[in-house]
């Protein structure tokens, strides 16, 4: 059976890097492992491939490509599938038509029954509000939806967003959306930990994995590789492998019920004030409830 994840977050919070190096350590455990990057980037599947960009699938339909399934998809790190579907170039709504009908020539082709993977990961642009993530929820049973945050408040107000967005089309579709988990990736302190531990606690949100900052992760960008290619015995690299156990784990057993309830606005609000009292606590040496983080 092959599992659909989708990852999905603010630009910059460290998507990419994520599906990249759990794909490659699901297929160093011997999965079947598929990255579909959903950027208008196009960059998804680069460190897959020595930092090599390949041909999307709307640029071929664009240009009128013959396609194939040798020209939609390309073999990258350890022989993982990898498919750029490419830049739908126009308004949200009709982006998502765009990158629906890139999808649709996937299922046409029959890419997923040919190859057949244990895991397809999704690596969503939060660009375009949420039309990407619309599109690939509409074409494809998605088994389980990872958000993927740092500790900055504007990642943690677009994971509020995204539990919103659950929220109300679980609401509204007889068969809802999993959450995979919330990943924090990039921490750098304590205060970063509690900070996005916290939004955890008043969210209701799984945490699943957390990624601390490294600038292993930065040397291996530049060699155009993922960590777990470039330095496999690192610490970066065990942070990524436990994350990967995590999701085949998660996918694997029946799902808890737990499901992510967003702030309101005037919750998350008052919640990011009493953090800014906090941080003023810390800085200033005061002894208060908090600031011993
Ligand atoms: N854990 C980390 N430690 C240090 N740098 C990181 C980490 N995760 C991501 N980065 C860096 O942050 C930048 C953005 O990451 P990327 O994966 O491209 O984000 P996204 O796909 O969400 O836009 C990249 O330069 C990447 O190397
Ligand atoms: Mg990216």
């Amino acid at each position: 059976m092959t599992h659909h994840i989708a990852f999905y977050g603010k630009g910059g919070v460290g998507k990419t890097t994520l599906v990249t190096n759990i794909s490659a350590s699901l297929v160093e455990a011997c999965f079947e492992v598929m990255v579909v990057g959903c950027d208008p980037k196009g960059d998804s599947t680069a460190l897959l491939n020595n930092s090599i960009k390949i041909p999307s699938v709307l640029e071929q339909i664009r240009n009128h490509t013959d396609l194939t399934l040798d020209s939609l998809v390309h073999k990258g790190f350890k022989g993982i599938t990898c498919v750029e579907l490419g830049d739908p170039t126009s308004s949200a709504t009709c982006a998502s038509a765009e990158i629906s009908r890139a999808i649709n020539e996937l299922k046409r082709l029959q890419v997923f029954e040919q190859i057949n993977p244990d895991f397809v990961l999704y690596d969503i642009s939060g660009e375009n509000s949420f039309a990407a993530l619309h599109a690939v929820i509409r074409q494809v049973e998605i088994s389980r939806l990872c958000v993927v945050t740092n500790a900055d408040f504007k990642a943690l107000q677009t994971a509020n967003d995204v539990f919103g967005f659950l929220e109300q089309y679980n609401s509204e579709h007889e068969t809802p959306i999993l959450m995979g988990g919330l990943i924090l990736n990039s921490i750098s302190s304590s205060f970063e930990e509690a900070f996005v531990n916290d939004f955890s606690f008043h969210t209701n949100a799984r945490t699943i994995g957390k990624v601390p900052r490294s600038l292993v992760v930065r040397q291996s960008e530049l060699y155009g590789q993922t960590v777990i290619e470039s330095i496999p015995k690192s610490n970066q690299s065990y942070y990524y492998r436990r994350l990967a156990n995590q999701i085949v784990d998660t996918t694997n057993t029946i799902y808890s019920g737990n499901m992510p309830q967003p702030m309101s606005v005037e919750r998350l609000r008052a919640w990011s004030l009493e953090w800014a009292e906090r941080i003023y606590a810390l800085e200033n040496g005061l002894v208060s409830d908090g600031a011993s983080i």
